[in-house]
């Protein structure tokens, strides 16, 4: 998929305030992601020249195309923010957020509000283009107040001259519970000339390609499913989600079943296998000790992105490095599902520094 003149492959990394930090976002290009965004930038921030803001828009400079997010609701700071983004080439494309559900941003005006006024929207997507040269992407909802509005936003922005829109079909009020209705992504979809990028519950290659499937999106973004797993760009890039875990070994078993469980702990998956069974389903002999070694490596695997993930961090400047209780949240998000990592992740709570974290993260990785 194309934004502009720029090729943003077919899987990318969505914005998530906290957690995709310029290591990480490195990290999912390295395994594949054709595009990043940064974490939700405040328009205003940048226009005061805000010290904290500043911090956030931080990138590596092989983190190319890259592209910055950008909320609030005053045209005005939207475009000085889009100017001095473009004059000190710090992103190649600028994002807009019409979908953040967050009291203190929705409150002010600005993300999921935006969802009521369609040409509140368009007004800032004209301010910005009229600003800077970049192309101009926007991350909207299904709409607000439980009325669904994303065609219509989706139109009037496409007809402002957006180069791409993505949505992530939940009401702001749901923030991030329920289901992701993919309907609204196929509706935009059938009614847009200009790419449309799907999001929301995307966890494994089988959930993109329904994606891609049922909605006709031209691309697919991924948030949550990439918490601590980076890899997960590199399985969709391959579409093999559950790598190790041949077919035939589950007789009966769909294909999305199989994905599902390998993504899951072990626990998770033996209850899947005595479901089965349960089911009246042949299950072979062996598949659970097959799953657990498939588990096994897909945890290492997720422990060498964690050391990667440590090289790349400690090579921000000092400056915009975030600070350690950022980081350990991050390391925590690595050990998710891996074996033997319950009581030693509640260690890693209390980690104080580095030195205690990184020793702890040994142990887990020794136990896995
Ligand atoms: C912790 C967290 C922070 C998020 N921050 C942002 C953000 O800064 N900007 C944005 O547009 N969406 C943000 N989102 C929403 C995600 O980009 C995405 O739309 C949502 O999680 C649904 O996709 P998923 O099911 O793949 O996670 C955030 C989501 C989470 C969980």
């Amino acid at each position: 998929m194309k934004i502009g003149e720029f090729d943003a492959g077919r899987f990318m990394l969505a914005p998530m305030a906290r957690v995709t930090d310029a290591a990480f976002r490195l990290l999912c290009r390295e395994s594949g992601a054709g595009f990043t965004v940064s974490e939700m930038v405040s328009a205003s921030g940048i226009a005061q020249g805000n010290k904290r803001t500043l911090a956030l828009m931080f990138r590596f400079e092989r983190e190319n195309p890259f592209s910055m997010q950008l909320y609030g609701n005053s045209p005005e700071k939207f475009a000085v923010a889009a100017a001095a983004i473009e004059k000190g080439g710090l992103a190649e494309i600028i994002d807009l957020n019409f979908g953040c559900p967050m009291k203190k941003v929705v409150g002010r005006g600005g993300g999921g509000s935006m969802m009521r006024d369609p040409a509140g929207q368009a007004a800032i997507v004209m301010a910005v283009k009229k600003a800077c040269s970049l192309p101009v992407t926007a991350k909207i909802r299904s709409g607000i107040g439980g009325r669904v509005t994303a065609t219509e936003c989706a139109l009037a922005l496409q007809d402002a001259g957006c180069d791409a829109v993505a949505v992530h079909p939940r009401l702001v009020e749901q923030g991030y519970s329920g289901s992701a209705d993919w309907s609204v992504i196929a509706r935009v979809r059938e009614n847009l000339s200009i790419p449309v990028i799907g999001n929301g519950d995307v966890r494994s290659a089988s959930d993109a390609e329904a994606m891609i499937r049922t909605t006709g999106c031209d691309a697919v973004m991924i948030g949550r499913g990439a918490r601590g797993n980076p890899g997960i760009f590199g399985e969709l890039a391959e579409g093999t989600c559950g790598r190790g875990l041949p077919d035939s070994e589950i007789a009966g078993a769909n294909r999305q079943g199989a994905d599902e469980t390998c993504t899951e702990n072990l626990a998770e998956t033996s209850a899947f296998i005595s479901n089965l069974r349960a089911a009246g389903i042949t299950v072979a002999n062996g598949v659970t000790e097959s799953i657990a070694a498939a588990t096994a490596q897909k945890y290492a695997a997720r422990m060498q992105y964690f050391y990667r993930y440590v090289d790349i961090f400690m090579s921000i400047p000092q400056a915009f490095r975030p600070g350690f209780n950022h980081f350990r949240a991050q390391a925590q998000r690595f050990t998710l599902g891996a074996r033997c990592a319950a009581g030693l992740r509640k260690r890693l709570v209390f980690a104080k520094d580095m030195q205690s974290l990184m020793d702890i993260m040994a142990e887990i990785e020794d136990g896995n």
